[in-house]
């Protein structure tokens, strides 16, 4: 990666995120680095459980929100850990300066060359559901169920007019050509309605309509297709193209579904067990994909295409041996050594370096270059 930060609009360094739960520090993210240029798309893409939104949460400066308040992090051994990142922080001090694992974000996420971890949060609110915005995974809560359309898609510009300079006629306007830019349809009438009234395909549109309220340069949508079905899928896809032709954006893209990876995704890094492990062009992620995991990720999510040549070959499918790691207490070595058929002496004892291996080609693996080649 080039030292130039201003070459990307989003660049994550070494970035770690820890949860504190019940069973101990949730090893969520763990050395995370990639980087976005400004008009790409990157996705995200690993098992359930790797990490990805936890990402999202740390770039978005609310992971630590989210963590001291969610489930299970309010008894008092969790308590005295999030005072000990206090107080570290004050110092200047991270985890491996106290030899001891803290909750919490480390590492750097430069935002047009800006650290966003070093703002304070006045400034990065400015920056937070104004330039950077965030689309959550649509379930029954991500609406509220008792206010209409119109004002919760106006929220986010009524929450950023501190100067109170917005006349009501220019948010309305601003409003109805947002939920426009989605197709919602018939929105001068339907605006009017609460969610109950739309469906979960709707609801998606409604969420990504909201976050395009701003004017964003960047937007982070988190599994905008999952636990949707197959028609509705398409219509998301479809919005998605929609926002990236017409206003340009940059996106990163939380998803394990390849096929809006294929669509839509320039790039795709992958997770596993809270570590990114391969990263590159969709190409060679998708067709010539080094690392060991993500070729058992891709051989238990096949594409038609896929399953065709797997047909034509005579191969099984399988699905990947074992369980994704408990996070609690990571795998020593390379974090997939324990379902990995690869795996070596030192895989089970050195964590595998993340480097390039050939231009914007990125892969955290002991035995790159040793391995058969990926043939499907
Ligand atoms: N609020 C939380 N408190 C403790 N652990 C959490 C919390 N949210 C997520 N986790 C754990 O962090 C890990 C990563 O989760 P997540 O980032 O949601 O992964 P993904 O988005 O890839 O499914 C998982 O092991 C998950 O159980
Ligand atoms: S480092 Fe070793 S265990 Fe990890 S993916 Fe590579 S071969 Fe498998
Ligand atoms: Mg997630």
């Amino acid at each position: 990666m080039s030292d130039d930060q201003t070459e990307y609009l989003l660049k994550v360094e070494n970035l770690k995120a820890y949860y504190t739960s019940t069973r101990g520090i949730v090893k969520a993210v763990e050395d995370v680095s990639f980087y976005i240029r400004e008009g790409e798309a990157v996705g995200l893409m690993g098992e359930s459980g790797a990490g990805k939104s936890s990402v999202a949460l740390a770039i978005l400066g609310i992971f630590e929100s989210v963590a001291k308040y969610g489930t299970g992090s309010g008894d008092e051994t969790n308590r005295e850990l999030w005072d000990q990142r206090k107080d570290a922080r004050k110092k200047g001090l991270v985890s491996k300066d106290l030899g001891k694992d803290l909750p919490g974000v480390e590492g750097k996420v430069f935002y047009k060359g800006k650290n966003l971890l070093s703002l304070d949060e006045k400034k990065f609110r400015e920056i937070r559901g104004a330039e950077i915005t965030y689309v959550p995974q649509s379930t029954t809560k991500s609406l509220n169920p008792y206010t209409n359309i119109q004002l919760q898609t106006a929220e986010a510009l009524w929450a950023h007019d501190d100067d109170d300079i917005l006349f009501e006629r220019e948010v309305m306007r601003r409003v109805l050509q947002a939920l426009d830019l989605v197709e919602l349809g018939d929105v001068d009438i339907r605006q009017a309605l609460k969610p109950k009234e739309f469906s979960m395909g709707e609801d998606q549109r409604i969420l990504i309509a909201m976050a395009l309220i701003m004017n964003p340069v960047f937007m982070i949508m988190d599994e905008p297709t999952t636990a949707l079905d197959v028609g509705v899928q398409r219509r998301i896809m479809d919005a998605i193209h929609l926002v990236r032709e017409k206003l340009k954006l940059t996106m990163l893209l939380l998803s394990n579904d390849l096929g809006l990876h294929a669509e839509a995704s320039e790039r795709i890094g992958v997770m596993t067990g809270g570590r990114l492990v391969e990263f590159s062009d969709v190409i060679t992620i998708l067709k010539r994909p080094s690392h060991p995991f993500t070729r058992a990720f891709l051989m238990t999510n096949p594409s038609m295409e896929m399953m065709r040549r797997i047909r034509e070959k005579g191969l099984l499918l399988r699905g990947i041996p074992g369980s994704p790691p408990d996070l609690t207490d990571p795998p020593t070595g390379c974090v997939f050594h324990p379902r990995c058929e690869y795996c070596e002496d030192r895989c089970k004892t050195e964590v595998p370096e993340y480097r390039e291996i050939e231009p914007e080609h990125w892969i955290a693996c002991h035995r790159y270059g040793e391995l058969p080649e990926f043939d499907i």
